[in-house]
């Protein structure tokens, strides 16, 4: 009767192992088949009621069946295992092949490109860079330059006052005197300073009441208007190209004596006479002349002793020129087509 039912068991078990697909249910059948309330436990409970020869081959059964399951529950649940690993590589391999996702990186700015452009060819050449304030004290951006309280010449910048000692400044030239202040009487001092700069000017497509401004200052002694030339010579053909040609036209600044106006020859035309440079052949590019004595004096230099020259450039201007760029608000309206049209490598 045991014997039976021994045999009926192991047959049963063996078909439900063999016949699941889920490690889940494979460690209920071990549970229900093999467990302490299982019917292998039930059997040997009775076991008392066999006989002397009865008993121990009843319980060799018992055990080899006990043992059989077992032993077919591993071998399933290795398989399942095995398969279960297979399913999950199948499902998560990667293609190779597959071409990658685009790392978008930003880029300079192209005024920033501008800037430092000049900012390397004049690092190279001796100069160094500073940078002032926006907010500006009056002394600093008239006064210091030769330009006091009720000179008309301030009428050629209109400001933004604050108060009526602090303004945005109209230029970067302040870091002349600055600058001058700083080195007590003694050079060489040759400085570059690009920054922003603030006007009362209604925007237009040349006009911006914002720009930036990138002032030069070379003070030594024996610093002659030749040099200004040879330096502005070296600028205008490091940034338009090697057949540049410079000319130097009187011009007027309260801070400079002589003061001058470099142009070009026009890049496009090589001085024929193009829309660019308006038939002239000549294309202004910017401001310069002698440093005032009294500029000298009054921020600590002896003007006996000391000579040097300024100058001061738009980087607008010059990307408009460089990248025939029609409108100066595109500057700043940071249109990303436009950003990405002057991206750099
Ligand atoms: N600061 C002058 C301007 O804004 C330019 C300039 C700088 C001229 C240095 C001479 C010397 O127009």
């Amino acid at each position: 009767m045991l014997r039976e039912k021994l045999l009926e068991l192991r047959e049963k078990a063996l078909e439900s192992v063999h016949s699941t697909n889920s490690l889940k249910q494979l460690q209920d059948i071990h549970v229900s088949y093999l467990g302490k309330k299982g019917p292998i436990t039930e059997v040997l409970k009775g076991m008392g009621k066999l006989s002397e020869e009865e008993r121990p081959v009843i319980g060799q059964l018992a055990n080899d069946v006990r043992k059989t399951i077992e032993q077919q529950i591993k071998v399933r649940k290795e398989k399942l295992e095995r398969k279960l690993l297979e399913q999950q590589i199948e499902s998560e391999k990667i293609d190779v092949t597959l071409p990658g996702r685009k790392i978008r990186t930003g880029s300079h700015h192209l005024l920033a490109s501008v800037v430092r452009e000049v900012e390397d060819l004049f690092i190279g050449l001796g100069f160094s860079v500073a940078e002032g304030p926006e907010v500006e004290e009056d002394y600093y951006n008239f006064e210091a330059l030769n330009l006091p309280k009720d000179h008309p010449a301030r009428d050629m910048q209109d400001s933004f006052y604050i108060t009526d000692e602090i303004l945005l400044r109209t230029h970067t030239s302040p870091m002349q005197a600055r600058t001058l202040e700083k080195h007590k009487g003694k050079g060489p001092v040759r400085i570059i300073c690009p920054g922003k700069v603030y006007r009362r000017d209604n925007d237009d497509a040349t006009h911006s009441h914002q720009f930036m401004q990138i002032e030069g200052l070379y003070v030594d002694k024996n610093v002659r208007l030749s040099d200004l030339k040879g330096v502005l010579t070296v600028f205008a053909r490091h940034m338009f190209g090697e057949d540049r040609e410079i000319r130097l036209r009187p011009s007027f600044f309260p801070f400079t004596e002589p003061s001058v106006e470099m142009d070009i020859s026009c890049f496009r035309c090589d001085g024929h006479g193009c829309s660019v440079c308006k038939g002239t052949g000549w294309i202004e590019i910017l401001g310069a002349g002698m440093v005032h004595p009294n500029v000298l004096r009054m921020s600590g230099f002896d003007p006996s002793v000391y000579t040097g020259f300024a100058f001061g450039m738009g980087p607008e201007r010059i990307a408009m020129l460089k990248y025939g760029i029609d409108d100066i608000r595109l500057f700043y309206t940071n249109d990303v087509r436009f950003l990405k049209q002057f991206k750099q490598a």
